[in-house]
């Protein structure tokens, strides 16, 4: 193998630079010529494909987002501009693709990897840490850090105005990143898809124990729940006390990446292009139990996530009497 191209494609995360570096680094070492496809599977179609240098990673480590920019394309679900976007790449003689991306571009890469002879490694990068087979999806690291520093700066204010604040994150149906936030920011009440709440458990709870001193609450909701604002209402007109709202938003899905997130993104790279000259041509990497290990395509793409059991049952602890 020769050449390898690498893109991005769904929603960016921090992280992403430092496995564009790596990738750059890494196959170089290995006498393959690397290749950038910029903005992600629609940028493939279009044929934005350009090898790539030192020079164009130099310094990207420490920045959030991709440079080589990303996609939601539409267009590569329909199967004549996927020949195209394999055609583009063997124009170049590009025999292998490495795919960051979340639970929808790999179906596109299940696709294509169906009709065409191109290999591929997919690394699952997604803030909302829900593709199926792998515990860990680079960006979840920094966008949970992003949302422990919006937390714990608005507890500071909750108590000193004895308020409560409802936080909502984003995870689209996947309750991950406002579960595992809740539980590291001590917050009184957590909402998620994966978890049926009852508002009058609650309400007995929280009476009690504002009867008994506590003078502010922090609500962690998920974005999926689409009731934020419905929430905020509940604590004001049942709790009896005034309350905020703040919607996170994309401030999670950017910034400097942490250590954990750059670190993960050398140890993915490092494992796809193993694993692409290692002859295996359709396989995600994933990592479970502390360690890296490859899946079929077919075993991640269009299958259901779900919460370990662990972090469920603390899910499930929320809703107590
Ligand atoms: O998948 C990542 C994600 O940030 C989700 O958490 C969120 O629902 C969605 O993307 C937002 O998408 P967009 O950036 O297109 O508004």
């Amino acid at each position: 193998m020769q050449k390898m191209a690498i893109l991005c494609s769904g929603g960016d995360v921090s992280g992403m630079n430092a496995a564009l570096k790596r990738f750059v680094e890494y196959t170089k070492q290995q006498q393959i010529t690397p290749y950038f496809v910029s903005g992600g599977y629609e940028g493939l179609i279009d044929g934005k494909i350009k090898e790539a240098d030192y020079s164009d990673v130099a310094g990207i480590i420490t920045r959030g987002g991709t440079i080589i920019g990303s996609a939601r394309s539409k267009r590569f679900m329909e199967p004549r501009y996927r020949a195209q976007a394999a055609a583009n790449l063997e124009k170049h003689g590009i025999q292998a693709l490495v795919v960051l991306g979340g639970e929808g571009s790999f179906k596109g890469m299940q696709k294509l990897s169906q009709e065409s002879s191109l290999a591929f490694a997919g690394i699952p990068a997604t803030i909302d840490n829900d593709i199926a087979g792998t515990e860990y999806s680079l960006g979840v690291d920094t966008a949970l850090n992003i949302i422990k520093c919006a937390i714990d700066a608005v507890r500071d204010t909750a108590s000193s105005f004895e308020r409560a604040f409802v936080i909502e994150t984003m995870g689209r149906e996947c309750g991950y990143l406002a579960l595992v936030s809740a539980l590291t920011s001590g917050a009184e009440m957590c909402l998620t898809p994966e978890v049926p709440y009852n508002l009058s458990t609650y309400a007995s709870r929280f009476l009690k124990e504002k009867q008994e001193g506590r003078s502010y609450f922090l609500a962690v909701v998920s974005e999926a729940l689409q009731n934020t604002e419905t929430i905020r209402h509940w604590f004001e007109e049942t709790i009896g006390i005034e309350a905020r709202s703040v919607v996170l938003g994309h401030t999670q899905r950017g910034g400097n990446p942490t250590v954990h997130d750059r670190l993960m993104a050398s140890r993915f790279v490092t494992h796809a292009v193993d694993g692409l000259l290692a002859g295996k041509k359709r396989s995600v990497v994933c990592y479970n139990d502390g360690g890296f290990n490859h899946k079929s395509i077919d075993e991640i793409a269009f299958q259901p996530y779900r919460l370990n059991a662990d972090l469920l049952r603390m899910a499930q602890e929320y809703n107590r009497a």
